[in-house]
């Protein structure tokens, strides 16, 4: 593949990005006003980490098929990038530093130390917006076998993989505190029980049914492999990661007068944003930029898109635009449920 994308190619990416209502959003400034002037409540406060939390965990596995994809096509540039990105956001070798992790020990800190809130746990989220989208898929299985009455598991395999989707569904019930019915689920009633029981604990747990339709795209991003697609997600995805993550830390130490001390902020919530950055200089007005982590991922990734050839390219638009499109309707939905109950904010 040869690298000919122009500078003023690239350049469209980036304008796209940082004058997208995702990058620029008021969720976040409402936030950070509440915060300061005492309104920031706890249910709004545990409405916004959850929703946060459920949209970021699936950064890590995107970032990771970026490298699959990158080695498949034996793109050097392309591998060494994602491969440098994903072993930054995975804590390069040190399990206490995998940037998800970080940001879950941020998040719950803040919310016991602040509002008394008991830790979210992550991998329940996760483990339910995975048996949500197997569900999904097992259900498409069936309508197909449906539609091509006699056909076997094993013609229909290479479109959907039923015991990989079994495979999925048993592991996250687990997690997901979700009774499978028996085998064999042949019927789309089984099926349809789960995928509402997964729903239905999702927006339970108040994840916005934005967030769930970001977390089963991002899902579909995972194995959708069509050369471009991926590489423009990842390219939005680390271009709105350091506003977005600049705008979480002035909200919460906006509340700073909550803490025992500065120090115990410091030493409990900011481990998640000095691996990312400078934030704390750039609020007292001693450094102008963070000079993150996110700002160099998406300048890889900036580099990653020259490799395309300009049909890749113009897939790659398409993948900027929908991650953006998809990001920007979780602030909206938040923004909406902040609106609704908070008066104060308008
Ligand atoms: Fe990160
Ligand atoms: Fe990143």
């Amino acid at each position: 593949m040869t690298a000919f994308n122009s500078e003023k190619n690239l350049e469209r990416f980036v304008s796209l990005v940082s004058e997208h209502k995702s990058a620029n959003h008021q969720l976040f400034t409402a936030l950070e006003e509440a915060a300061i002037e005492g309104n920031l409540t706890k249910e709004l406060y545990h409405l916004f980490a959850v929703n946060i939390a459920a949209r970021t965990m699936l950064s890590l596995p995107e970032i990771h098929a970026c490298c699959i994809q990158a080695s498949l096509d034996l793109d050097p540039l392309r591998t060494s990038y994602s491969v440098m990105t994903g072993a930054e956001e995975g804590g390069s070798g040190k399990p206490k530093e995998v940037h998800t992790v970080l940001m879950m020990n941020a998040l719950n800190y803040h919310g016991k130390t602040v509002f008394g809130l008991q830790p979210l746990n992550l991998k329940y989220f996760m483990s339910l917006v995975r048996l949500l989208h197997a569900s999904k898929k097992y259900k498409q299985f069936l309508k197909l076998k449906e539609s091509c009455s006699g056909i076997s598991d094993e013609i229909l395999s290479p479109f959907v993989n039923r015991e990989e989707l079994i495979d999925i569904c048993k592991r996250t019930s687990i997690l997901a505190e979700i009774q499978l019915p028996n085998e064999p689920w042949e019927t789309l009633l089984d099926i349809e029980k789960v995928e509402k029981e997964a729903h239905r604990h999702l927006l339970t747990a108040n994840v916005l049914q934005e967030t769930i339709d970001y977390c089963l795209a991002q899902l579909d991003v995972l194995t959708n492999m069509k050369t471009g697609y991926l590489q423009g997600v990842g390219f939005a995805h680390e271009a709105l990661a350091d506003g977005m993550i600049n705008k979480m830390f002035r909200i919460m130490y906006a509340q700073i007068n909550r803490y025992p001390s500065e120090d115990d902020f410091m030493q409990n919530v900011y481990p998640y944003f000095s691996a990312h950055g400078n934030y704390i200089e750039v609020y007292n007005g001693l450094s102008e930029n963070s000079e993150g982590v996110e700002v160099t991922h998406a300048q890889r990734e900036l580099e990653k898109l020259s490799q395309l050839d300009n049909e890749a390219m113009s897939v790659a638009w398409i993948g900027t635009n929908d991650f953006a499109n998809r990001n920007v309707r979780i602030w909206d939905g938040l923004m909406n449920a902040v609106e609704s109950k908070i008066k104060t904010f308008n």
